[in-house]
């Protein structure tokens, strides 16, 4: 029995976790396990109606589940920020979360943009820190609205935080199996001394890994590379900021947000599993959202927990959705309702 907190969220997030809440039934119903969920109502309404975006006591909460499954923030009536930073990133740094692994894969049936590009090309996972560098929040105003104004936005990158993440990294990537190859993504000839400690510590960390080989690309060129040559990557590790960006090139590498699902990992403690999509608000209520991104969130969740089996099932589940049914990832038109995809899904499992 295992103790699932949810937050559907704003928007269309609600309809897109009630879909992936379906599949994890049905599959820990053939497994042969169980799932208790609590569903927490935070989100936009919670925060226009209460004032407050999560309330006292919240998070140690939602720390004493087995996990979080999390549909999506953002409400247009909420500035874009208060709940991205109230909830989100609060999550992510009080259950201290430091792993943002997020798999970038073209699964058949799904079109990519990438010209001559199929599923053997597109398979590799992000391993982003999730804890530290632009987004620790270090910074500050001088003189702020005058002519004179300055601001600082400092990128934090302890040893610790480094280290944890590159060793999550390697051991991932042993456990893959694949192609046994971790790239450091950073900008180590300009940013000298942050990606110095991460180059560093890459080599220390990766020598213990001697079944791995080690590569290391440019932040810009690991652009270029993810567009032109994907089959280069396995597992890329990098810096909290340059994992936000590269993550949505990854996405729409892989079929765009209808698919790409990401975990938030603290392996010591409670993690969280989230489309990386947003809450869609102008398709709320209408059952056209794609919630394949939920579901695939979800089956990271069931990797998590260790039902190992499970989340494969809804893995080939997912993949033979996408290779026989779904028109096209987008809302609206996959050719199938929101409610019939995960019908379909739970009829492969
Ligand atoms: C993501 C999102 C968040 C981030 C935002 C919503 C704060 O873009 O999960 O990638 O920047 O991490
Ligand atoms: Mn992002």
């Amino acid at each position: 029995m295992y103790r699932i907190a949810v937050i559907p969220g704003d928007g269309t997030g609600p309809e897109q976790v009630r879909e992936g809440l379906k599949v994890l039934k049905a599959v820990a119903q053939k497994q042969g396990f169980e799932l208790e969920t609590v569903t927490f109502d935070y989100g936009g309404e919670y925060y226009l109606r209460t004032g407050e975006v999560l309330p006292a006591g919240a998070v140690d909460e939602l720390r004493r589940f087995d996990a979080i499954y999390l549909g999506a923030i953002g409400h247009p009536e909420v500035r874009p920020g208060i709940l991205e930073q109230g909830i989100l990133l609060r999550l992510r740094f009080e259950l201290d979360q430091y792993i943002n692994l997020r798999p970038v894969r073209l699964y058949p049936g799904v079109e990519t943009p990438l010209a001559g590009k199929g599923p053997e090309d597109v398979d590799f996972v992000v391993v982003r820190e999730n804890t530290e560098g632009l987004y620790a929040g270090s910074g500050g105003f001088l003189k702020r609205g005058t002519p004179d104004e300055v601001a600082i936005q400092t990128s934090i990158n302890t040893r610790k935080g480094v280290e944890r993440c590159i060793r999550f990294a390697f051991e991932y990537c042993r456990r893959r199996n694949q192609r046994k190859k971790v790239t450091l993504c950073g900008k180590t000839n300009v940013l000298t001394y942050a990606f110095d400690l991460w180059e560093r510590v890459f080599h220390e960390v990766g020598a213990e890994y001697p079944d791995i080989e080690r590569d290391y690309a440019h932040v810009d060129a690991i652009c270029m590379w993810m567009v032109k040559n994907p089959e280069w990557f396995d597992v890329i590790v990098t810096d909290n900021m340059f994992g936000d960006i590269i993550t949505d090139l990854g996405a729409i590498i892989q079929g765009g947000m209808g698919i790409a699902a990401g975990g938030n990992l603290n392996p010591e403690g409670v993690s969280m599993f989230e489309p990386i999509g947003g809450s869609a608000p102008k398709y709320t209520g209408q059952n056209v959202i794609n919630p394949l991104a939920a579901i695939c969130a979800a089956g990271m969740l069931l990797e998590h927990l260790g039902e190992t089996a499970a989340a494969a099932q809804v893995e080939s589940a997912v993949q033979k959705v996408c290779a026989k049914h779904i028109k096209s990832l987008a809302a609206g038109r996959m050719g199938y309702s929101t409610s019939e995809v995960g019908d379909l899904v739970v009829s492969y499992l």
